[in-house]
């Protein structure tokens, strides 16, 4: 940072009447904590990532969401504003509620600034995570410098119709549509309906991954982005109050058909990763590794989680939040193939000691070697 220009990856951007970015945010510019193993962002995001990898899998096994977690922050003001058709004068332009470089440069203050890019790169669905900069009156509940998930899917005409009966006869777009608070001009209405819900399920199935089963009550606000619509906010009830999670709509045609991706419909999401910290963080997750060889048959995913589901009686299964496949290895010379799980443990009303936890570990461990013939690697 210098007199007449700024610095930030060995880029150098001339100061202007634009420029509000202080030394003291440009030094945390870069650390990524979401990218930094155990840090309890890096946890979230993984585990959201797990989520979604073990959610939906393609043909040939290959995760369909593909993870993007190292986008530079600072992005051009077009790409943070004006790529998702947010107007000039709109007050989230404000300066005083951004960090500018100069007039051409700032810090994202969403993830969503990175949507079209990804949609022309030619990706129907992918994840985003980083760091993003507000310069909002800063109280407990907000710090200049935050992280977010986002998620976008786009679905083409068969994808989306699939599954209808008779699906092939239905149309993502119509002609001579108006917009209503339900649907934009260009789609019909049956299918926002279905982009809707497979949107708010996946982010359901996504809290309850999260939450464990019914354990924060969940709910759908109404709401407005310029980039969405119908647009929504999901809230989560934690300690007597509602605590907005997300904001996520039906994309807005223009910006997919700017995109290159006129022809598909699409959701996206932005999620608060320190908000979703917060109830989560009340009881911390501990995570442990399992891994096995594979007996040469009869052998499969489910078997293992089923296994985990009836083990110990209720307290276990209070405690055990979940478990992904989270790596498979061949080995050439024994012929046999091995699945490393990763479990998640959180204990529901407080703190779960590493004791306890190797104690259950310990027991899925034996119950998997004694039931599912399987070879442990412990
Ligand atoms: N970018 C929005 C925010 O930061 C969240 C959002 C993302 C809303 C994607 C809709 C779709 O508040």
């Amino acid at each position: 940072i210098s007199e007449d220009s700024i610095e930030v990856f060995s880029h150098v951007h001339p100061r202007d009447d634009m420029t509000n970015v202080t030394a003291k945010i440009l030094s945390t510019v870069g650390s990524q904590l979401h990218n930094r193993p155990h840090h309890p962002l890096w946890l979230i995001k993984e585990h959201i990532k797990d989520h979604f990898y073990r959610s939906y899998i393609g043909r040939t096994g290959n995760p369909l969401f593909s993870v993007h977690d190292n986008l530079s922050p600072v992005v051009m003001v077009e790409q943070n504003f004006d790529s998702l058709l947010i107007p000039p004068d709109h007050p989230s332009q404000k300066k005083v509620d951004n960090y500018y470089l100069n007039c051409t440069h700032m810090l994202r203050a969403h993830t969503s600034a990175h949507q079209k890019e990804l949609v022309r790169s030619g990706l129907d669905r992918f994840l985003l995570a980083g760091d993003v900069y507000r310069r909002d009156e800063i109280d407990s509940d907000h710090n200049p410098v935050f992280h977010q998930m986002e998620g976008v899917r786009l679905f083409s005409n068969h994808e989306l119709f699939a599954r209808v009966k008779n699906g092939e006869e239905l149309s993502l777009f119509e002609s001579a549509g108006r917009r209503t608070p339900q649907k934009q001009e260009t789609h019909t209405l049956e299918a926002v309906k279905l982009v809707e819900f497979d949107l708010k399920q996946a982010l359901t199935h996504l809290m309850r991954h999260l939450f464990g089963e019914d354990r924060n009550p969940i709910r759908w606000v109404d709401c407005y982005f310029p980039f969405t619509h119908p647009s929504f906010e999901m809230e989560v009830r934690f300690q007597g109050d509602w605590l907005e999670m997300l904001g996520c709509g039906v994309m807005e045609q223009e910006l997919l058909c700017s995109a290159g991706a006129g022809n598909k419909m699409g959701w996206a999401f932005g999620l608060g990763l320190e908000r979703l910290a917060m109830p989560l963080s009340k009881n911390p997750l501990l995570f442990s590794d399992i891994s096995f060889w594979l007996p040469a048959e009869g052998y499969t995913e489910n078997d293992f989680y089923d296994l985990e589901r009836s083990i110990g009686g209720d307290l276990v299964r209070e405690e055990l939040l979940s478990s992904n496949l989270i790596l498979f290895s061949y080995s050439p010379r024994t012929k046999r193939v091995s699945h490393c799980y990763r479990v998640v443990y959180r204990h529901m009303e407080r703190t779960l000691t590493q004791e306890e936890m190797h104690i259950i570990h310990g027991a899925i461990e034996q119950a998997a070697e004694k039931e599912l013939r399987v070879q442990g690697r412990y």
